[in-house]
Formats: structure tokens, sequence, C-alpha cells
């Protein structure tokens, strides 16, 4: 059906064929490949490297049966009454869903799959935790919704980086493999159309500016036959610092019958009344703010004096970093390459990801990330939201996320620590604070989400023991 869009190595010259798909140059993917049980820096203390081996060996062998143990809690998020059978979908949907892995469906795909497919259509404002599932439910909707015998683009979805647009083509890939009828199409930078040529492909999942260029420079896809419409991070798409201006000029060219669907793990107040405003009618499922983070995720703090001490409070981590995957976020492109840079010096092994790059090497890095090659990936909020490595255990925010104004960038932080502590999976993020300032964007996260963020001292095992535990 699809052609395999997620591969180590992008074919420049096959990108500017007249294909309607990325031509990626196929090498099987490799998705959850590592079993994050080794440990590799050799550099590292063997006793600390051992004791923390064993702490997150263990964190993993408890989390074999949580996922089960919590699709039973009604207080989790992962928590459904009802089967994928009840949620009455295709037959061949429900075959790509259980060779994923899925048993059971998590809170937000119970709750928003009945609306998504009511007829009428009905549209939807939904928030849900970070890692529980909204991908599977926004991608079984379109799924749903096709008509193979209409040869055009139907549902159109938008994601804010290239990375996430294609992890969500993936997953739609993985779990229409049973309906091979159903074409995708990827609007990604290089990916490159001969205008005036419209797509048959019934779902087109793209960034805003190559989909904008897709229906109005390009004439590639007609908006007005676009009948289901996904948003996916819609906080930040929607948002005045975000992508606004793109996703609105997209929204105004669709009909007024086409379904609009906006999905997010956060929302703020004022987004969320913006997104109202902006979508007819919607039904609405959303999170108290209490119920925002996960329990799942361990929070801390280490106190430093300086970038220098971030950076060996970092190798000290760096034992348990390496025992299964993280991510390390930094503010700027340049302080990720100094990190990234400075800790490749020091002997470790690194990947570097940020918005600078080529859509070719972030996609090799990401790849490389994704199946366990690399085990540190030092990144700028480009990832901080949608990416999905399962594997990974730790986030460290090496620097803290923050506003424009410098006040404490609540929603990006939810997202970054999100990256772990996926589906059930139990996480750790730590935070490193430098000053008075960044003290208190710990303490404004603190309050803003009701949740206590520990302090942690990464020169001290026994304590590092206790607190991770
Ligand atoms: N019903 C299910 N059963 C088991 N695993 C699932 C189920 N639904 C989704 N997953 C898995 O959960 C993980 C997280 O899903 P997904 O990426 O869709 O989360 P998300 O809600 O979009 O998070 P974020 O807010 O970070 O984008 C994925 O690895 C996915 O395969
Ligand atoms: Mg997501």
């Amino acid at each position: 059906m699809f052609k395999d869009c997620w591969a180590l190595a992008v074919d420049a010259q096959e990108a500017t064929s007249q294909s309607c798909q990325v031509s990626f140059k196929l090498k099987k993917k490799m998705s959850g490949a590592a079993t994050g049980c080794e440990a590799e820096g050799d550099r590292v203390d063997l006793a600390e490297q051992s004791l923390l081996n064993k702490m997150i060996r263990r964190c993993l062998v408890r989390n074999r049966n949580q996922v089960e143990v919590l699709q039973a809690d009604p207080t989790s998020p992962l928590y459904s009454v009802r089967t994928f059978e009840e949620l009455r979908l295709k037959p061949e949907l429900l075959k790509g869903v259980y060779e994923m892995g899925f048993n059971r469906p998590s809170r937000i795909q119970e709750n928003a799959l009945p609306m998504m497919l009511a007829q009428p259509a009905q549209n939807l404002i939904a928030q849900s935790q970070s890692g529980t599932g909204k991908t599977a439910a926004f991608s079984l909707a379109m799924l749903s919704h096709v008509n193979t015998a209409n040869k055009w683009t139907q549902c159109l979805c938008i994601a804010p980086t290239y990375e996430l647009a294609l992890q969500i083509g993936q997953v739609i890939e993985q779990m229409g493999k049973f309906l091979p009828d159903v074409k995708l199409a990827y609007a990604v930078r290089g990916n490159r159309m001969v205008r005036g040529v419209k797509l048959q492909e019934h779902i087109v999942i793209g960034t805003p500016g190559t989909v904008l260029d897709w229906c109005t420079k390009y004439k590639l896809i007609d908006p007005k036959r676009i009948t289901m419409f996904v948003l996916d991070e819609a906080d930040v798409m929607i948002a005045t610092q975000g992508h606004r201006d793109q996703s609105i000029r997209i929204q105004r060219q669709l009909s007024n019958e086409c379904q609009m669907l906006l999905f997010s793990a956060t929302f703020e107040d004022s987004v969320w009344t913006f997104a109202e405003q902006l979508v007819p009618d919607p039904n609405i499922i959303r999170l108290k703010r209490d119920e925002e983070t996960l329990d799942t995720i361990k929070q801390f703090y280490v106190l430093c004096g300086d970038k220098e001490e971030k950076f060996t409070a970092l190798c000290d981590l760096y034992g348990s970093l390496t025992v299964a995957q993280a991510m390390i976020f930094c503010h700027t492109r340049r302080m990720a390459a100094w990190l990234a840079a400075s800790l490749t010096e020091e002997g470790h092994q690194v990947a570097l990801l940020s918005g600078e790059m080529t859509v070719e090497q972030r996609a090799a890095v990401i790849e490389r990330f994704r199946s366990g090659k690399e085990k540190v990936l030092v990144t700028t909020n480009v990832c901080s939201r949608g990416i999905d490595v399962e594997q990974v255990t730790l986030v460290v925010n090496f620097d803290l996320p923050v506003n424009m104004d410098g006040s404490a960038d609540n929603e990006t932080y939810l997202h970054r620590i999100g990256r772990t502590g996926r589906f059930g999976k139990r996480g750790f993020a730590v935070n490193m604070v430098d000053s008075k300032r960044s003290m208190d964007i710990i303490n404004q996260i603190e309050m803003h989400f009701n949740r206590k963020i520990k302090k942690l001292d990464t020169g001290n095992s026994e304590e590092m023991e206790t607190l991770l535990n």
C-alpha cells in the first residue's frame, strides 16, 4: 500500500521525482529494536553505573505488566471500558491495531473515536496526556473516513515538525496495512511535486508550510474536497507564537462542512478560547490542570552554579542516561551544538538534532536514535512535541523551557518531559538549575501543575537510589 517513508537515508535525487510520495531510499525501519538494557558508557564509574543499571532495569521489569494494570485502573488515562471491537472499527483496521500490539483502547481513543466517526460529522477539540495514544485515535478516524472510490485527497493532517509528520505517517501506514487501497502522501520539505496535477492520495500528512504550498501554489490538493482536517499539537499550531498564520490560511480554504479535529496534550487557556472560536460547535474533551501531568514520570531538579557545573552534573548522570535512552533539551541551537560537542569530547556518544539541519540529516538522526544506535539525543524544542521513542527513560532539561518574557513555558515543559513515560511506562525528568531565575522557573512549573519537583544530588549515588525509586 503505502511506500515506506521512514528510512535511514533520503535519496535527494529520488525526492525530485514525480512520485506523489516522499521518495526515501528504503531500508526497513527498526523501531523498538533497542532493548535498552546494555550499558555503554565505559568511562563512567562502574559502581555507580551498576547501581543505576539495577535501578533502571528494575523499572523496566516492573513496567512489563504495568500497561495492563493501568488499563484496568479507572483513574488512569489508559483506562477504558470498551474494547476496540466495541468501537466499531472496520475489520481490516482491527487487524492493523492488534498487529501493532494494542489490546485495548486508551481513554482518549475510547472517548474520541465515537465522536470522530459519528454521522453527521462532528468537530472535536481533544486534550489527553502525553503518550496516551492520540495519534492512533485520529489515524483510525482518518483511515475509517476515507472512501477509496474517490481518487482525491479527503483527509488532511498537519503537525508542527517534519519528524512528527513522518512519524504520524508511519503510524497510519502500520495501522492501515490491511487496507491496501488507502493511499497516503507526505507534504513535507524536500518532497518536490509537479504543479497542477491533483493528488490521488486519500490522506495527506504534512507540515503547515508545505501543505499550504500544495493547496495554493502547486494546486495538488483541492481544499474544498477535504472532509476531515486534523491538527496534531493543535495548541502550538494555532498559537500566535506557533504556526497560526499558515494553519489559519489552510483552514480558511476548507469547506464549511469539513470536519475539524484538534488534538494536544496542552491547551493554554487563551489558546483554548481561540480554538473554540475557530472550530464551530465542537465536542470537547478537556483535562483538569492537575490531570495534565503523569504520575508515571518522576520529576527532579539538580542545583548547579553555571553551565560548566550543569555539564558536570550531566556527566554524572550519563551512566544512567546510557542505560536506556535519553533526550537532552537545550534552549538554543548553539547551546545544543556546544553540549553535543563537549559530551563527544569527553568520549560520550551522542546524537544532535536541531532545526538548522537538512531534512536528510534530521531523518537520519531520528532514525538512528529510534533504532537505538545512539542512546542520547541532544536537541532543542524541535523535538519537544509528539516524538514517540518508547525506550526513552530519561529527559534532561539542560536549559529550562522559558517564554519570550522569561517566564516558565509550562506547555513546552510538559511536552518535553512527556518524551518519556510513554503509554504507561515509567520515566524520569531531570531539570538543571543554574541560577535563582531558573529556580523560580521550577517553582512556577510546580505551582502551575501542582506537582512537586524533587531535589536531586547527582554526586550522591545513595541519594539517587532513594529518589529514583
Ligand atoms: N491502545 C493502545 N495500546 C497499546 N499501546 C498504544 C495504544 N495506543 C497507543 N499506543 C502506543 O502508545 C505510544 C504513545 O502514543 P502517541 O504517540 O499516539 O501518544 P500521544 O498521545 O500522541 O502523545 P504526545 O502528546 O506526546 O504526542 C505509542 O508508542 C503507541 O504505539
Ligand atoms: Mg502525539
